[in-house]
């Protein structure tokens, strides 16, 4: 699959065939996430895989009783041993980069699950202390997620975002542009707005001390726009 196109596809699915996984797809989604970054290298992930079903019930109550998970085929279990990137890093690495690393890695392998028609949906809201105890996680580390895996039985739409221009600033945090697409220099969005653009550019160029390209004729669309397009925004 185009990487684009897993990207777009990924979406929290909570209903599944039950038709199983096959053991190597979920190696092959485990290697996605082991090929995560992370702080120091450390790699503080660890997974767990589940496929009985006792085990997956007790899993959905501590996950709140969200009945659905227990459904999945294979479940897989992602926790964190924080203790050396602690070591390393201090409270930063135990609050922190911790944290980030296994979510780097967790969000490799839902992108993966995509890659192989597979779904899956990122689930933390679970009692910490009862999933350690289901599945006898010792104290030196910490579920961080629990991912259901199967085969997709529903399409959930595309869930609301913020428009990129809203949320992009250009140099400091809140400098919004009003014209993202003059600052990306590539596209213009027509005539009328290459001349507002332009302005702005200078603006922008002046606050950053960059130089400017001058190559209009190549900029013939919008490359926000294109990006919405591609992403259906
Ligand atoms: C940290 C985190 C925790 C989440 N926990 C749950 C959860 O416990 N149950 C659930 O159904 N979805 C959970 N989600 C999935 C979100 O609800 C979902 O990602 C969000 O609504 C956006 O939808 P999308 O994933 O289809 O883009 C979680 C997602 C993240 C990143």
């Amino acid at each position: 699959m185009e990487f684009d196109d897993v990207i777009r596809k990924r979406r929290s699915i909570r209903k599944f065939l039950s038709v199983p996984v096959d053991r190597e797809k979920l190696a092959i989604i485990c290697a996605a996430g082991n090929e995560a970054p992370c702080a120091g290298n450390i790699a503080n992930w660890r997974f767990i895989l589940v496929d009985d079903d006792e085990i997956k019930h007790k899993l959905a109550n501590a996950a709140l009783e969200q009945v659905w998970i227990a459904s999945a085929p294979a479940i897989i279990v992602v926790c964190s041993e924080p203790e050396k990137v602690k070591q390393f890093y201090g409270l930063r690495g135990d609050r922190l980069y911790a944290i980030q690393s296994v979510s780097a890695c967790i969000e490799n392998m839902l992108l993966a699950a995509v890659n192989l028609g597979l779904a899956s949906c990122w689930v933390a809201a679970f009692d910490e202390n009862a999933v350690s105890r289901v599945l006898k996680i010792p104290d030196t580390a910490r579920p961080q997620a629990i991912l259901p895996i199967g085969y997709p039985d529903e399409e959930v739409p595309r869930p609301m975002r913020f428009k990129l221009e809203d949320i992009t600033f250009i140099g400091t945090y809140g400098w919004k542009m009003e014209f993202l697409d003059a600052f990306l220099r590539n596209y213009y969005l027509g005539d009328k707005v290459v001349n507002a653009s332009k302005k702005l550019l200078d603006k922008v160029e002046k606050k950053m001390g960059i130089s400017k390209k001058n190559n209009d004729e190549e900029r013939p669309t919008s490359f926000i726009g294109k990006v919405r397009r591609k992403f259906k925004q």
